[in-house]
């Protein structure tokens, strides 16, 4: 039934296609307001398409941005089908023409074989493979191989601040889900398809430095009143040692130690420092002194600043002492390190060392913990068969340095852990300008889902 179904899915490719740039063309975007009817529009669209395979669904409003939820009628697969959990987001980062896109974010484009738009990759691109993958199996065996259910988020890229209380809400219908799938990764490299199975978690922080009650003129003020600008930098500067170290005390305190099996297996991934430096627009690499460049980005804790502003920017010179400074910060966590923990010796950190004449307000803007997934499980074993089937090639089994809150919810809240199986790229410009999705490895990712479904539906038993 399989074959069936795999040459179905590869004899619809413009069809797929079609109906992809239909989603990527609503602008989701989930941080900026004026887009929330943009949001909602992209929600429908999940939730028409989702009836269109024969699956129950609704919205599920929540204090910000809608979930898509959506359920197996009985008659729609075998009474023996295991359940399975499907999770991904419908929400994309911003994105306009002037951030230096070849082509309008929100009007998808081939080119050279990728399919160009904001959230080709991430992740609505990725998602459509499995929507594609489910309509596939409808169309060809009539029913389901598993009793799906399919959770979208619409909230994901802004910390997904509502989904642990629609987990919570919902834990009933989704405890019972036997495996967790997510695509909302990477392969590990082009013709080298991997399973994820570690990720980073994140700490967010916004840093606003306070002096005077205005600005004033640098020379009639300056030497005389402390600049909240001197200090930001000040303190940020102290933020990290010479060996790329981070200087918070207690930083390092959980971090768990990586066996050296480990650390060898992934010596031995297709990876160089000049491929990676390439793909990062860098000379060479670059971090903490005595791990290679693949561990300072898996296993290793960073804090690195992600917006500074403060005084003037305009055109030529003004003479001006700025009243206010202020830092985005973000640090990458890893398996062991207690977001909480993290968050006390951060602020404490801070705390000491603010220089006199100013003051500090600190706003933690999410926190999620690391996320590990453990590799021998029944499930993990059918997205290596199934990765095989859609990729033509075994995978490899790679951590990611990205972060996905939801992981760590799922396993706190509903005891889950996530099989991640990414179709993307590393060059795929998530976040960036020009994303795209590789049209092969989107095919690809359509057979992979079809093989996963099936192959769960015969490996797992309903409980
Ligand atoms: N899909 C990404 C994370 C990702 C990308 C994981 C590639 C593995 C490989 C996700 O949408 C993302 O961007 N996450 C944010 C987290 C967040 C709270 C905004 C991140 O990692 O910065
Ligand atoms: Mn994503
Ligand atoms: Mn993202």
């Amino acid at each position: 039934m399989l074959d069936s179904v795999l040459i179905w899915a590869d004899k619809n490719h413009r069809r797929w296609l079609e109906d992809l740039r239909h989603w990527l063309a609503i602008p989701s975007v989930s941080t900026q307001e004026s887009h929330d009817a943009d949001v909602a529009a992209a929600a429908e669209w999940a939730m028409f398409n989702l009836r269109g395979i024969g699956l129950t669904a609704e919205l599920i409003p929540t204090a910000r941005h809608p979930c898509v939820f959506a359920t197996t009628p009985a008659d729609l697969c075998p009474p023996q089908a295991p359940h399975i959990l499907f999770y991904g987001h419908y929400d994309v980062q911003p994105a306009q023409i002037e951030d230096g896109w070849a082509t309008p974010p929100f009007t998808p484009t081939v080119k050279n074989g990728d399919l160009i738009a904001r959230g080709a990759s991430d992740d609505k691109g990725q998602v459509h493979a499995h929507l594609a993958a489910l309509l596939a199996w409808r169309e060809i065996a009539s029913e389901l191989p598993v009793r799906l259910t399919v959770l979208l988020e619409g909230e994901e890229e802004i910390g997904s601040i509502n989904l642990p209380t629609v987990l919570k809400q919902r834990k009933d219908e989704l405890k019972s889900a036997q495996s967790l799938i997510i695509s909302d990764c990477n392969q590990f490299a082009p013709g080298v398809p991997a399973i994820t199975c570690g990720l980073r978690g994140l700490m967010y922080y916004q840093m606003d430095m306070h002096g005077p009650a205005a600005d004033l003129h640098s020379g009639l003020f300056g030497g005389a009143v402390a600049n909240p600008a001197n200090a930001l930098v000040e303190m940020l500067s102290r933020m990290h040692d010479g060996q790329g170290r981070v200087t918070v005390p207690g930083f390092y305190d959980d971090v768990a130690v990586v066996d050296e099996t480990l650390r060898r297996q992934w010596r031995s991934l297709p990876f160089t420092d000049d491929q990676f430096a390439h793909e990062a627009g860098i000379k060479t690499p670059f971090g903490e002194a005595g791990y290679t460049t693949l561990e300072r980005k898996w296993i290793r804790p960073t804090l690195d600043i992600n917006g500074l502003w403060s005084g003037y920017q305009g055109p030529g010179a003004k003479t001006v002492l700025p009243a206010r400074a202020s830092a985005k910060l973000s640090m990458r966590l890893v398996p062991n390190q207690d977001p909480r923990k993290i968050a006390s010796a951060f602020e404490a950190f801070i705390q000491r060392i603010t220089p006199p004449g100013v003051t500090v307000t600190l706003t933690a803007l999410g926190a999620s913990s690391a996320a590990l997934t453990p590799t021998d499980s029944p499930a993990m074993q059918a997205a290596a068969e199934a990765l095989k089937i859609g990729f033509g090639q075994d995978p490899v089994y790679v951590r990611e340095g990205g972060s996905i809150p939801v992981v760590g919810w799922f396993k706190e809240i509903l005891g889950l852990d996530a099989v991640m199986l990414g179709f993307g790229l590393p060059d795929d410009h998530i976040h960036g300008p020009n994303e795209k999705l590789n049209l092969e490895c989107y095919y690809a990712g359509i057979r992979t889902a079809a093989a996963l479904y099936g192959i769960l539906g015969q490996k797992l038993q309903s409980r």
